[in-house]
């Protein structure tokens, strides 16, 4: 494929956005290419710069459940938009998505409304210490939040140790309240109550962690995190921004029988416009202003237009749409899992429902982000050009997850196991 135009705009870009992005995984710099610049989309396709159109399988990243453009969600936000864009006061489309968040999410008793994933953690995260009246974090090496302050940490060596900050720019007195245990470990995160039980205010995860991959977390594991919890006096906060509504089952939460205290809640909620969320029963939320003391605020939070989106995307999400889903979910598994075997290539997929990961590897499935092989790296970038080549457009990373929209067709997931099956026998020779 011919992507002049696309590299032209990043010689542009370049003199006036920083690394030519808005948010820098969009940069390729983890597949060592220059990033591809979009002009338009609908459904499962994207159309770049050049002409060129790909099969789309990032939806970007995650929100559009339904596809680019759905008609009924434009619909939707069209006839919002000629009432205003903001109103920077209380309207009807608030409530309305509240509900439908609610028959879901069923431990919310109230629910607030913000712009984004990361505010929405950042939130909860607050709420729970202004509850608890704690000050101490626990999260997981290899879980991603948005990028909160007090949750940019990356784990040292050790059992469980207290954070370092992953970026400059973060005092360290932010995250020294900040505990990391590896995923998937009860003896490590029993450990890190036994010592810090007391201080911590709140255990933050993604139930499914979908941001080093797909590490699926055992069922027993989720229940340890709710038992400390309760018994420390501790909130569960469960970020379900990613898994929030890929399930027909309600919650991931609920799918593994695990109640958390606050859920936050992202991406799908808002139908492809800047939505965050988060919830807990009245007794917690109520600690929030302004019924309470602790304090959040947005200038957008609960805007119309979003609202909108958010509402026509989850009533268009009824059985049929997550049994669609879960068809083309096993047709991939179907198609890809044979061709990956024939080539003997060191990589599994890892599907749950309309979530995938290239899983490097061979052996047992990693649960933990220290047992995804070094190499993932390498091996992924060759596979995703090849991709790119033949019109699959996969994450521009090797742990960033695939996502299947209702919008796919049979025949897309059939041409990116054929398009796989060139690349990987490109790449035998
Ligand atoms: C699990 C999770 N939490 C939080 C966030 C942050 O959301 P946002 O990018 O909307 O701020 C993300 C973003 O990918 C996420 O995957």
């Amino acid at each position: 494929m011919q992507r002049s135009e696309s590299d032209r705009l990043h010689e542009e870009a370049l003199n006036h956005l920083v690394g030519g992005v808005n948010s820098p995984v969009r940069a390729f710099k983890s597949v060592h290419g220059n990033p591809i610049y979009f002009k338009k989309a609908s459904g499962a396709i994207v159309t770049d710069a050049d002409g060129n159109e790909m099969i789309d399988f990032v939806q970007s990243w995650g929100p559009l459940i339904h596809g680019h453009a759905h008609p009924e969600i434009l619909e939707s936000v069209n006839e919002k938009m000629i009432n205003g864009t903001s109103f920077g006061a209380p309207h009807l489309g608030e409530i309305e998505l509240a509900k439908i968040v609610k028959k879901r999410f069923t431990h919310m008793d109230l629910v607030r409304f913000v712009s984004s994933g990361t505010e929405a953690v950042m939130s909860a995260v607050r709420l729970a210490r202004g509850y608890t009246k704690r000050d101490f974090l626990v999260k997981f090496d290899g879980c991603y939040h948005g990028h909160v302050d007090s949750l940019m940490v990356s784990s040292g060596s050790g059992l469980a140790t207290f954070g370092i900050a992953s970026s400059p720019g973060i005092p360290k007195e932010t995250v020294a309240t900040t505990l990391i245990s590896p995923l998937n470990d009860e003896g490590a995160i029993e450990f890190l109550f036994n010592e810090h039980g007391n201080d911590i205010a709140a255990v933050v995860i993604e139930p499914l962690p979908a941001n080093n991959g797909l590490l699926v977390q055992s069922k027993s594991f989720l229940m340890k995190l709710r038992k400390l919890c309760d018994e420390y006096g501790a909130l569960l906060i469960f970020d379900e921004v990613i898994s929030g509504f890929r399930f027909k089952q309600g919650s991931y939460g609920d799918m593994c029988g695990v109640k958390p205290d606050i859920t936050a809640l992202g991406k799908v909620i808002g139908g492809g416009l800047p939505v965050g969320a988060y919830g807990a029963r009245k007794e917690i939320m109520q600690k929030l202003s302004p019924l309470g003391p602790v304090y959040q605020a947005g200038t957008l939070s609960g805007n119309p237009l979003a609202m909108a989106a958010g509402c026509k995307t989850l009533e268009l999400l009824d059985n049929d749409a997550y049994d669609k889903l879960e068809c083309l979910g096993s047709l991939l598994e179907h198609h890809v899992e044979p061709v990956l075997k024939k080539h003997g290539f060191p990589m599994r997929l890892v599907r749950l429902g309309s979530l995938f990961w290239f899983s490097p590897g061979s052996g047992q499935l990693p649960s933990r982000a220290d047992q995804i092989p070094k190499n993932a790296g390498k091996m992924y970038s060759d596979v995703h050009k090849g991709l790119l080549e033949r019109g699959i457009m996969l994450a521009p990373s090797a742990y960033e997850i695939g996502f299947i929209a209702t919008a796919h067709k049979d025949n897309h997931i059939i041409s990116m196991a054929n398009a796989l099956d060139e690349v990987l026998t490109e790449l035998e020779m």
